[in-house]
C-alpha cells in the first residue's frame, strides 16, 4: 500500500508553520508541534491564511488546499510529531542551548536513518550536533521567510554530516520545490547571513547614534527595487532572532557585534516585529503601517 513520506517539524512559529506549510504542499504528511499550545493555534490560522492567499491568487485550487491542510497533524508532542516521519525539521528560537536539547530529544525518538534538519540561521551544526548517538544524519536546512514564497534554502554540512545525509537533504530541498545551495564549509551564518550580519550592525548602529529614520532608510531600499527596507525586513524576521543572531555572533566571531544594544532594548520591551504586531513599525494584515 502506497504510503505518503512523512515530515515532522518541531517549532510552529514564524518560520516552523512555513516549513510544514511546505512540505504538505509538496504531497508529505506533515507532524507539526510546539512547546506552547497557543502557538500550535496560531499556526493553523496562520497555514489556512496562507493558504487562502495562493488560492487568491489562483496558485492553488480551494479543494487542494484543503488537502493540504489535512496533511498537517498539529500534535502536542515531539514523540507523535516525529512517528513515523523520515524528515523531522527543527524551527525553534535561535538559541543554541534550547536546539541542542530539542536535538538530543530527536537523536533519542528517531532511528538512525532518519534526516534530522535545523532551520538555524547561523548556528554551527556540528554544534548542534555534538554529543548525539548519530551526529551522521545531522544537516542543516535554513529556509527563507516566507517559506513558501521564497525559493532558497541553504544545505549545510556538519563537520560530522555522512555525505549520503547531506545529499538526502539536498534532494529533499529540491523535492519541495525549492533551490538548495549546498554550503560545504560549516561557519557562524553560513553564506546568506554571514554576508548580511556587518548589515544589521550597522543598521542597528545608524539608529543608535541618531543618523536616520527607519522609514526613510526603508524608503530609499525599496526605491532601489528591494520588496522590503531592512528595518521592515527584520521587523517580519523577527527583531528577537537578529538580536539572537548578533549575541552569536558577538560569541563566535567579533566582540563587536555587541557593541549595539538598541534591538537588545525593543526585545525587552517586547517590540518583536510582525509578529507581535509592532517593532520598528505596527503591523496590520502581513503589511507594515509605514507612517506617511
Ligand atoms: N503565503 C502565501 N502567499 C504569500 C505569503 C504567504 N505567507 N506571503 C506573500 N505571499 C504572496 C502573496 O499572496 C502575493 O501573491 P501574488 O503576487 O501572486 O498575489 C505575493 O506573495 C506578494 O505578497 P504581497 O502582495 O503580500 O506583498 P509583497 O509584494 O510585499 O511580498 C514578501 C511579500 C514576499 C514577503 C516580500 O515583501 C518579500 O519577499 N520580502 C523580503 C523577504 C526576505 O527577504 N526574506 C528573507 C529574510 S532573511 C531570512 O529569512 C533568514 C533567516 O535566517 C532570518
Amino acid at each position: 500500500m502506497y504510503m505518503p513520506e512523512k515530515a515532522a517539524v518541531i517549532g510552529a512559529g514564524t518560520m516552523g508553520h512555513g516549513i510544514a506549510e511546505v512540505f504538505a504542499l509538496a504531497g508529505y504528511h506533515v507532524g507539526l508541534t510546539d512547546a506552547y499550545p497557543e502557538a500550535l493555534e496560531k499556526a493553523k490560522v496562520s497555514i489556512r491564511d496562507s493558504l487562502s492567499r495562493l488560492v487568491k491568487s489562483s496558485k492553488i485550487t480551494q479543494e487542494a488546499a484543503e488537502q493540504v491542510f489535512s496533511r498537517i497533524s498539529f500534535v502536542g508532542t515531539v514523540r507523535e510529531a516525529v512517528e513515523g516521519a523520515s524528515i523531522v525539521i527543527e524551527a525553534v528560537p535561535e538559541i543554541e542551548e534550547l536546539k541542542k536539547k530539542v536535538f538530543s530529544q530527536l537523536d533519542e525518538l528517531t532511528g538512525s536513518s532518519v534526516i534530522l534538519a535545523s532551520n538555524t540561521s547561523n548556528i554551527r551544526i556540528t554544534s548542534i550536533a555534538e554529543g548525539l548517538r548519530h551526529p551522521e544524519r545531522v544537516v542543516g536546512m535554513h529556509f527563507f521567510n516566507p517559506p513558501v514564497v521564497l525559493k532558497l534554502v541553504e544545505v549545510i554540512k556538519g563537520e560530522k554530516t555522512s555525505d549520503e545525509a547531506f545529499e538526502n537533504a539536498y534532494r529533499i530541498v529540491e523535492k519541495i520545490g525549492k533551490t538548495p545551495i549546498r554550503v560545504m564549509k560549516d561557519t557562524p551564518g553560513f553564506v546568506v547571513n554571514r554576508v548580511n550580519a556587518p548589515e544589521s550592525l550597522f543598521f542597528c548602529l545608524l539608529l543608535e547614534k541618531g543618523m536616520a529614520k527607519p522609514e526613510e532608510v526603508d524608503a530609499f531600499a525599496r526605491g532601489q527595487g528591494l520588496p522590503m527596507g531592512p528595518y521592515e525586513l527584520m521587523d517580519y524576521v523577527g527583531i528577537d532572532t537578529v538580536v539572537h543572531s548578533l549575541d552569536y555572533y558577538a560569541r563566535t566571531l567579533s566582540p563587536d557585534y555587541g557593541k549595539c544594544r538598541l534591538f537588545h532594548s525593543m526585545v525587552e520591551k517586547g517590540m518583536l516585529g510582525a509578529k507581535t504586531g509592532r517593532g520598528f513599525y505596527e503591523w496590520k494584515d502581513h503589511r507594515a503601517q509605514v507612517p506617511k
